[in-house]
């Protein structure tokens, strides 16, 4: 039985083509989209327009617009103005469901309750407030698989990656919920990217993946602009790939929290890779593994792997 899979996201690139790859391999159950990338109105207007495109028939609840504190920081980011810049995509065929996501999100773990795992690709403000109006949302899911944080270097700040950056408080209220946690940080899914020859093998396949070519040509300058990169980093997908195919990402428990204070530090995961022993963890304190954090993948068969399923759309 495929595995049923709700993708809270803030489209963006690397979102779309986790959205198309969770509609191939797994039971897409429901999309909601948080602020994060761009404005709420542009990610949620990218989202739908990724479902047309792809001829998805899946419900979209419309999400946050803030994070839990303060203003969204409106960054001009590598996804461009639109946050999807790069190719004339479809207008979205269809409207958002009438709930707010939060709403969305108790309403659809309620209905598969144990089954649904919720993969976080962008900040976690939806998660946090479905976590604190429902006490019971932790425990009806049966994982949450989170694009998030760091074990290493940060991409926004030295040491924060962005869609835990743009919300610290929901990450930090995420990470402390008691439901079982996969994190794939910046640490790994920032070497495990498309590059120029992928691009151009997608250019050459359907009009899915024509669209998903352009759009990627668009993020990989962005990304050798910026960073320096030859690939365009294939963030959200590492969030999904574990539930279709195994052995393409090695993970390790960890227990993980997120500085709130720092001044150079808000936004970082704490992630406590000590191989303490017991008494170790007893004399220091030191809390309990809360994630199996993901510490290398097989870039080269992941990325292959996922751009034969976006050929795979007509
Ligand atoms: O830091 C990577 C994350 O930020 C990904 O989710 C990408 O979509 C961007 O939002
Ligand atoms: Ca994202």
């Amino acid at each position: 039985m495929r595995t049923k899979i709700l993708i809270d996201c803030d489209p963006g690139h690397d979102d779309a083509v986790a959205i198309l790859y969770a509609a191939k391999h797994l039971d897409l159950v429901g999309v909601t989209t948080c602020h994060g990338n761009n404005t709420i109105e542009n990610v949620t207007r990218n989202a739908l327009s990724v479902l047309t495109l792809a001829g998805l028939v899946v419900p979209l609840a419309q999400g946050c617009a803030d994070p839990l504190v303060g203003r969204k920081a409106l960054v001009v980011n590598a996804h461009g103005k639109s946050g999807l810049d790069g190719t004339d995509l479809p207008e979205p065929d269809r409207a958002p469901v009438a709930a707010h996501a939060v709403d969305f999100l108790i309403d659809m773990a309620s209905t598969h309750r144990g089954e649904l795992v919720l993969a976080v690709i962008g900040p976690a403000t939806n998660v946090a407030l479905a976590i604190k109006k429902e006490p019971r949302f932790a425990s009806w899911l049966r994982e949450i698989t989170v694009m998030g944080g760091s074990t290493a270097l940060g991409n926004i700040t030295p040491v924060a990656e962005y869609n835990v950056w743009c919300d610290p408080e929901a990450a930090a209220e995420m990470f402390a919920c008691g439901a079982p946690i996969r994190m794939a940080g910046y640490n790994v899914t920032s070497v495990t990217g498309t590059n120029e020859a992928d691009v151009n093998r997608l250019l050459g396949g359907g009009r899915v993946a024509r669209h998903m070519g352009e759009l990627l040509a668009f993020y990989l300058g962005k990304q050798r602009d910026r960073f320096g990169f030859d690939i365009a980093p294939m963030h959200d997908v590492c969030a999904i790939v574990p539930y279709a195919q195994e052995g393409l990402i090695e993970y390790r428990p960890c227990h993980v929290d997120v500085e709130l204070n720092g001044r150079l530090t808000r936004g970082m995961t704490v992630c406590d890779l000590r191989t303490l022993t017991p008494q170790g963890r007893a004399d220091r304190g030191v809390g309990e593994a809360n994630a199996l954090v993901a510490i290398r993948t097989e870039a080269r068969r992941l990325i292959d792997h996922v751009v034969a399923t976006v050929l795979s759309y007509s």
